[in-house]
This record gives C-alpha cells, sequence and structure tokens, in this order.
C-alpha cells in the first residue's frame, strides 16, 4: 500500500427482521479505497469478498434511480453520490434510513411508502378536457414549464424523509417529497384542481400545516430541489381555504 493509499473502516447495521434468530449488531469491514471510490463501490466489494449476505439497495449508480439511500455518518444520503475520500479519519458508519419498513440491514422499502403517498396527493393531472391527439400539445409558457421540471427532478429517494424531525413526531407526515408533489401539479397549468382541492388532500398536519421548517429535507435533498419555497407557497395558498 502506498503513501497514498490508505484502508478505510466500514461499520454496517445487520439486521433481518423476518428472521426469528437475527438481531441488530454491527458489523465491520477493512477496505482498501480506491481513487474517486464512491460507498457503492466499496459495499459492492464488501458484498463481493467478504459478506455475502450485506443487503443494500442500488439500480442507477448515477443519483438517478433513487434506491440507495442510507444514513452516512449520521446524515441520509445516496451511496452512490457518496466519495469515500470525504471522510477524513477512514471511519464510514452506515445505517438503514428511518420512517421507512426496514427489509434487511441497509436496505428499506421507499417503493410502497410513495406508492402510498403518490395516491394520498393523487400524484397525476386532473382535468376535464378531452385529449385530442391528432392536434398540437397547448402551449405552455417557458417560465411554467421550466418550474413544473425542476420539480420532476425528484428522484423519489425518500433522503427528504429520513431527515425530517416532524415525521419522526407524526408517523403520517407525508414528508416534503409529498408536499412539492402537490406543489408541482398545482404549478402544472394543465391541473385543473383548485386550492380547495388540494386543502381537501394535504391541509392537515399531516401534511402541509404539520412541516415545522427545520431544514432537514432541503439541507440533505440530493437533488437541492427548493423544497422549502414550495412549501411556503403551498401553505400561503391553503392556509385561506375555509
Ligand atoms: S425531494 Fe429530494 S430528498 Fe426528497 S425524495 Fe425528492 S430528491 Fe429525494
Ligand atoms: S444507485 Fe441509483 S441513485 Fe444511487
Amino acid at each position: 500500500m502506498s503513501s497514498t493509499e490508505r484502508e478505510i473502516t466500514i461499520t454496517a447495521l445487520k439486521y433481518d427482521p423476518q428472521s426469528k434468530v437475527s438481531k441488530p449488531h454491527f458489523a465491520e469491514y477493512k477496505v482498501k479505497e480506491a481513487p474517486g471510490m464512491t460507498l457503492f463501490i466499496a459495499l459492492n466489494e464488501i458484498r463481493e469478498k467478504q459478506d455475502p449476505d450485506l443487503a443494500f439497495d442500488f439500480v442507477c449508480r448515477a443519483g438517478i434511480c433513487g434506491s440507495c439511500g442510507m444514513v452516512v455518518n449520521g446524515k441520509p444520503r445516496l451511496a452512490c453520490r457518496t466519495l469515500t475520500s470525504e471522510f477524513e479519519n477512514g471511519k464510514i458508519q452506515l445505517l438503514p434510513m428511518p420512517a421507512f419498513k426496514l427489509l434487511k440491514d441497509l436496505s428499506v422499502d421507499t417503493g410502497n411508502w410513495m406508492n402510498g403517498m403518490s395516491k394520498r396527493v393523487e400524484s397525476w393531472i386532473h382535468t376535464n378536457k378531452k385529449t385530442d391527439i391528432s392536434k398540437l400539445e397547448e402551449r405552455v409558457e417557458p417560465d411554467s414549464a421550466q418550474e413544473t421540471f425542476e420539480l420532476d427532478r425528484c428522484i423519489e429517494c425518500g433522503i427528504c424523509v429520513a431527515a425530517c424531525g416532524t415525521k419522526i413526531m407524526r408517523p403520517d407526515f407525508i414528508g416534503a417529497v409529498g408536499l412539492i408533489r402537490a406543489a408541482r401539479f398545482d404549478i402544472d397549468v394543465h391541473d385543473e384542481r383548485s386550492d380547495e382541492d388540494y386543502y381537501e388532500l394535504i391541509g392537515d398536519d399531516n401534511g402541509i400545516f404539520g412541516c415545522m421548517t427545520l431544514l432537514g429535507c432541503e439541507d440533505n435533498c440530493p437533488k437541492n430541489l427548493p423544497l422549502q419555497n414550495k412549501i411556503a407557497y403551498m401553505r400561503r395558498k391553503l392556509v385561506s381555504v375555509k
């Protein structure tokens, strides 16, 4: 090992809630750090060479699919976008993200949670207009389209939910991801829902009035989405309903 290479220590929570004999414990792994190594690469190496039983999720390895969220030294992050070199002392502790059902070790079920969120905010265009595919699409102002596209950059990683203090107090809180999803459709000129309609969906303490502006979501969102800005936008609109 050259003087610039180092050995890092990764500790990961291991626990299989499906097993009657499994007990939560930490496993420690030593890994030779490679240039540009991400946590995802390190975990794969561990699974290949040291512990084939270690469970964690990934698909894209590029910060796009949102499946590799985990708590890294106390903060929820994407494993595929986290360089091991960021940790100067070479010690990295990994935990599964809270707020989601634990599947095994570092793997949690964000998919079913996101599905529930999506249904709750009725995450689809509501319109009475009939679509005529023989005609050109309705024009949308570029600024308006840009605002919608920006919120569409959400990858449903769940990091904003795992970082949210309100979610700990209110288990049914919909999180920043749910609130900005509602904002995304409210901004979209194709969606004809009224403020009253959105109030019915998210006008309570598990929705838009539950957020305590603790900023955990915005501080940790890997896509740097303007979460608090859009939450404030929806709150201002819905506070005047009823
Ligand atoms: S808002 Fe950000 S942190 Fe939350 S799910 Fe979307 S991309 Fe992930
Ligand atoms: S593996 Fe897809 S976001 Fe990390």
